[in-house]
């Protein structure tokens, strides 16, 4: 080995990536190297990126570009892109950012350990460059410092191509893992202090259906099959996933997601639009009327059911009419959480071939507009919950104010509340809810501060 090295890993995107990098962290804590929070401090930069939208990618070469003085002041750092923008730029990263030292993809992060230590050995080394095809290796990696709430991927790539989507192209195509794996790495993180589980999958819930993307019928869900497996894993508190493609929602994963104490009543389910015709034009497999009857066969089976959404503004020839139908839906769901993202052409993809013809200020004015229904769908969620009580998983110290405590709802909502000497970190603790904001509820033990 060579000598131990400090590292700092920057993250971008999704959960997958989130994942990613702490499992790269953690296999290189374990060949002894440390792990550091400035860049200053490290030998080795390493920003795991993603490339969804335009902004992403653009945020992360602004951020490298501007290192290119501390590596002239050191000319020892190794600086290196992976994940999903490496996959995507590949070589031409190198000619965009001269000062890199290394371009290694999503599927490649495993050569990453011995890519850094030959670089350090022999710097004369030109730029190493490592793309190609994700690969199922390496998925049980994890820090050796147990987290509280932790993800497991469980699925990788995606086959479903919406039009709009880069994902498929930089991911490659889906595969799952087996059950038996994947609650092997279930258990290990819970006999190391894990209570909470994230599964995870650009198209989760069509785990094990071997990459089809028609749905299995009703009584068929692999997906559910795991989450029964999950279930019986003692110290284990909750589960939770994402993101699962609508469609998927079968009466058999309904059923059993109901049936599991353990599974958080809490979906995200990604909307994308309200319009049929530009659902069809997005390659999106549902419709609108699907939709709210998968939202409603859920919300029959778990009454106490929250939902956060993905919602594209300004996707090619999305016309006010058409946007109107997004608004309505987004009313008629109210949902606690969305992500509304403005339109971004991604080369290569379906979409990128149309014009992109909706000015950016309605683009903006689109965005603000769901943004404010989001606000007020959530406060009224919420303001339902005044009085009730809720169970919450504790994490802890609130960052802002230490003084309180905070935990999270299964249904994904952040409650403040008064610490206890009885009550610990990853206990499940039960509290009355006084008040709320969109965002936030606060149990009855903590006193009205001014500032709120
Ligand atoms: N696999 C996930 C989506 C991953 S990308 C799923 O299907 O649920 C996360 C979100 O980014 C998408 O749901 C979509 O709303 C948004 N997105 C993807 N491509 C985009 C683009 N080209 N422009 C704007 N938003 C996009
Ligand atoms: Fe992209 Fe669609 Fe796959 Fe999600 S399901 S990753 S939006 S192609
Ligand atoms: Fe981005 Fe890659 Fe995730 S493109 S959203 S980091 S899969």
């Amino acid at each position: 080995m060579t000598r131990p090295l400090q590292i700092y890993i920057k993250t971008y995107g999704c959960q997958m990536n989130e994942r990613d990098s702490a499992a790269l962290a953690g296999k290189l804590m374990r060949l002894g190297h440390a792990m550091v929070e400035r860049e200053e401090e490290a030998d080795v930069l390493i920003f795991n990126t993603c490339s969804v939208r335009d902004q992403a990618e653009r945020k992360a070469v602004g951020k490298i570009s501007y290192l290119k003085k501390l590596k002239r002041r050191k000319p020892e750092l190794l600086i290196g892109v992976i994940g999903c923008m490496a996959q995507n730029r590949g070589e031409s990263l190198f000619r965009e950012l001269p000062h890199l030292d290394f371009v290694v993809g999503t599927g490649q992060l495993h050569q990453l350990p011995e890519i850094i230590a030959s670089l350090r050995e022999d710097r004369r080394q030109i730029a190493r460059l490592a793309t190609g095809s994700e690969v199922l290796t390496e998925m049980g990696v994890h820090q050796p410092e147990a987290k509280l709430s932790d993800f497991i991927a469980i699925t990788r790539g995606c086959n479903r191509f919406c039009a709009y989507c880069i994902v498929p192209y930089v991911r490659g195509r889906e595969i799952s893992r087996e059950i038996g794996d994947v609650v092997a790495e279930a258990r290990e993180l819970v006999a190391n202090g894990t209570r909470e589980i994230m599964l995870l999958g650009q198209n989760v819930a069509a785990f094990g259906w071997n990459g089809n993307v028609n749905p299995p019928p009703d009584d068929v869900s692999p997906f559910a099959d795991l989450l029964k497996e999950l279930q019986q894993i003692e110290g284990l508190y909750r589960i939770r996933f994402t993101s699962p493609y609508p469609s998927y929602f079968n009466a058999k994963l309904i059923a059993v997601m109901a049936e599991c104490s353990k599974v958080c009543h809490s979906v995200h389910l990604p909307l994308q639009s309200g319009s049929a015709r530009v659902l069809k034009a997005m390659n999106r497999q549902y419709t609108p009327e699907q939709y709210l009857q998968i939202v409603g066969a859920l919300r029959q089976a778990m009454p106490d059911i929250a939902f956060s959404t993905d919602v594209i503004v300004g996707f090619p020839t999305e016309s006010a009419a058409e946007f109107e139908e997004t608004c309505q839906l987004m009313e008629r769901v109210g949902f606690d959480n969305a992500f509304i993202f403005k339109y971004s052409p991604r080369a290569g993809t379906r979409s990128a071939e149309m014009p992109d013809d909706v000015p950016q200020a309605v683009k903006e004015a689109r965005n603000q507009r769901l943004l404010q229904l989001l606000s007020a769908s959530a406060w009224r969620n919420n303001r339902q919950l005044v009085g009730t009580c809720q169970e919450v998983l504790v994490e802890g110290p609130s960052h802002r104010n230490p003084a309180r405590w905070t935990g999270k709802t299964a249904t994904a909502k952040s409650v403040m509340f008064a610490p206890q000497p009885s009550v610990r970190r990853g206990d499940l603790h039960r509290v009355t809810i006084a008040r709320v904001t969109d965002m936030t509820l606060f149990a009855d033990d903590i006193p009205d501060l001014p500032s709120e």
